[in-house]
């Protein structure tokens, strides 16, 4: 019998459907692997259900030479060596679509909860600080008729995009390359970045950490930038430079930022953490209970296609 991995623990829909037709294994403890564990545990099986902290590297496809696939629960897999992959004849996959509205709602909630304040209105009510209605309290921006900017016009960028005609934004958006169905549907206006960075109200991140994307939102980027401005990220957390974010906030070169990723998860910059104006998630983008069900049958489903001789559903390459 074929033995499948789990390398953390995930939703049941997608180990049920696994154990119909392998031997499999879930590290319940849901720890990440080392790199030494994985190395010294790959090669036990014929596929591995990943997540986006494994780092599947060339020395960790050099030690698994009887893996046939590794499906990430993840859309993103910048945790991939795909070349390598690729030259060994090794399939990847990922989760593309089920998550992208959730991700989407997930920045929106970001944008939402920084220009109106809602964690630090929260707070203030928690610590009995309220005691009357008044003008001019705790007082945010609006939303609707601004300028969003949206860095990346994929799947995410689309559904996130989608919403925003809903509060009459003026969108504007930067894509490797021009998308014209994104321009014809959203009413969208392709830019380049300096002038999405100088225009836009609100900026929201939905491309890929590729070399090209690593600190694409630097220094420069934020002196760009409106004393207004919001910055949204719920793509990977090396797309912005961390510490130029921070120097950003502490000068006022911005007004908020809504965090879901970082540079070095699970670690935060200990300045981030003291800033009201800024909102940190623990990498919740896909984190409803339907979105990570449809993941964990989807990374299933694509595990059973590469092991049983068919082609993988979503396949990275
Ligand atoms: C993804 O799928 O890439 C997300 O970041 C995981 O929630």
């Amino acid at each position: 019998m074929k033995r499948v991995l789990i390398t953390r623990d995930i939703p049941e829909s997608g180990i049920v459907m696994l154990q119909e037709k392998f031997e499999v294994v879930v590290n319940r403890k849901d720890i990440p692997m080392t790199k030494e564990e994985m190395i010294k545990e790959f090669p036990k099986y014929d596929g591995v259900l990943t997540a986006l902290s494994d780092g599947i590297d060339s020395d960790v496809l050099a030690a698994a030479p009887n893996v046939k696939v590794f499906a990430n629960y993840a859309v993103g897999f910048n945790n991939f060596d795909v070349e390598t992959a690729k030259a060994n004849n090794v399939a990847m996959t990922n989760t593309p679509d089920v998550l992208s509205d959730t991700t989407a709602e997930t920045a929106w909630a970001l944008l939402f909860a920084v220009s109106r304040r809602i964690l630090e209105a929260d707070k203030y009510v928690r610590e009995g600080k309220w005691e009357r209605f008044a003008h001019k309290l705790l007082l945010g921006q609006d939303v609707y008729e601004k300028t969003i900017g949206i860095v990346g016009a994929g799947r995410i960028g689309q559904r996130f995009a989608e919403k925003a005609r809903g509060y009459h934004m003026r969108i504007l958006y930067h894509n490797r390359e021009r998308n014209l169905d994104f321009e014809k549907r959203f009413n969208a206006t392709y830019v380049e970045l300096d002038q999405l960075y100088s225009e836009s109200d609100f900026i929201s991140l939905h491309c890929p950490l590729t070399e090209d994307t690593k600190h694409l939102i630097n220094e420069d980027a934020f002196k760009k930038m409106k004393f207004s401005s919001v910055i949204i990220n719920t793509s990977r957390g090396p797309v912005i430079d961390e510490q130029a974010l921070v120097n950003a906030l502490k000068n006022n070169e911005i007004w908020g930022a809504g965090l879901d990723v970082y540079e070095n998860e699970p670690e935060i910059h200990p300045e981030l953490l003291k800033m009201t104006n800024v909102v940190l998630l623990p990498h919740l983008g896909s984190a409803t209970s339907e979105t990570r069900e449809k993941m964990s049958q989807m990374a299933a489903r694509n595990i059973i296609e590469v092991l049983e001789g068919r082609e993988p559903i979503n396949p990275v390459y």
